[in-house]
């Protein structure tokens, strides 16, 4: 297949990039092509358009977002353009063009009040602007083309771009002492698993919405804690509420996804995210 990746400088985008090609099996060979933001900004109706026109693929992965969840708060404008006007005009040049579209979603679409855990058929309620952005641009990809994988992950972390599990290393390099959110629960998903289960579906017509994160649960809290005992880093984590933490955006407090159709369609089930978290910080160190 012949697949392109936008918003390849981000996090999952570079990952995409790096791995999908190697990850993939050894009878599927992929050419997989990444998009700057400056080659192909997905907000631009008409640009998006004529790059399809010229260029032709099998597949679009869509890795470009506006993340900085905080900021989204007061950005709205150029969150719905990138969020949801974005997968909007890509899906109409998946369905004019005939590609499918992978479009990566958000834990963040649920409001959090159910500590079970979500399914792909649940009703997402967004709490926040950047997730009204994101279930916006769902609606827009479910309305505009059919042949389409919606992934909402959580908790994203990798090698490359910023994240959690990269902040409280660096953090942990000039403290001795940190206070992390304790009463938000959600599931860590290492970008390289991720990027495996996108090699499984890419090739497949089993279109849809999918859940994917590693399996099991943790709280903020201790999240950091695991990754202070993976690197051996002596540094006393306190405890801290949301209320206490005070971030502009609110977030849902329990934001599990359920793997559902992953197993049921793929047979697949994710490693524990302690399991990927130390495999990511070994390898990483080695
Ligand atoms: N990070 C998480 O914890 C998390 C959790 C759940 C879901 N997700 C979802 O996972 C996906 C990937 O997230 P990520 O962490 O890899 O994000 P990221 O590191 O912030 O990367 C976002 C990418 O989008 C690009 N971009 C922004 N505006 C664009 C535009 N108008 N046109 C084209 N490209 C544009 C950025 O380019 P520039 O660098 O040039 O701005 C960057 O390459 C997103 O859909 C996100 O919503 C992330």
């Amino acid at each position: 297949m012949k697949i392109l990746v936008t918003g390849s400088t981000g996090q999952l985008g570079t990952d995409l990039v790096r791995c999908l090609g190697t990850l993939s099996l050894a009878s599927e060979s992929h050419e997989i092509i990444g998009a700057t933001r400056k080659e192909l900004d997905i907000t631009n109706n008409e640009k998006a358009l004529e790059y399809f026109k010229k260029h032709s693929y099998d597949a679009v992965i869509n890795a470009a977002a506006y993340t900085n969840v905080d900021k989204c708060e007061t950005d709205f404008d150029n969150v719905f353009l990138v969020n949801a006007i974005g997968p909007r005009n890509l899906a109409i040049a998946s369905y004019k063009y005939g590609f499918k579209l992978i479009h990566i979603s958000t834990d963040y679409v649920f409001d959090g009040k159910n500590p079970e855990g979500y399914y792909e058929f649940d009703q997402p309620n967004p709490i926040n602007k950047y997730a009204i952005t994101k279930f916006a641009g769902e609606e827009y990809v479910k309305r505009h083309c059919t042949q389409y994988f919606i992934i909402r992950t959580s908790w994203l972390y990798g090698k490359h771009g910023k994240n959690f599990v990269k902040t409280m290393l660096t953090l942990s390099e000039s403290r001795d002492e940190i206070k992390v959110v304790n009463d938000q629960t959600g599931s860590p998903t290492f970008s390289e698993d991720l990027v495996d289960f996108i090699s499984r579906i890419i090739t497949t017509e089993k279109y849809g919405i999918y859940h994917f994160s590693n399996s099991g649960s943790c709280t903020w809290h201790e999240f950091a804690k695991e990754i202070f005992k993976i690197t051996n880093k002596v540094i006393t984590v306190h405890p801290i509420s949301t209320e206490e933490f005070n971030a502009p955006a609110p977030r849902p407090q329990y934001s599990i996804l359920n793997n559902y159709m992953a197993k049921l369609e793929f047979n697949h089930e994710s490693r524990h995210w302690k399991e990927a978290l130390e495999y990511f910080l070994i390898k990483n160190t080695n």
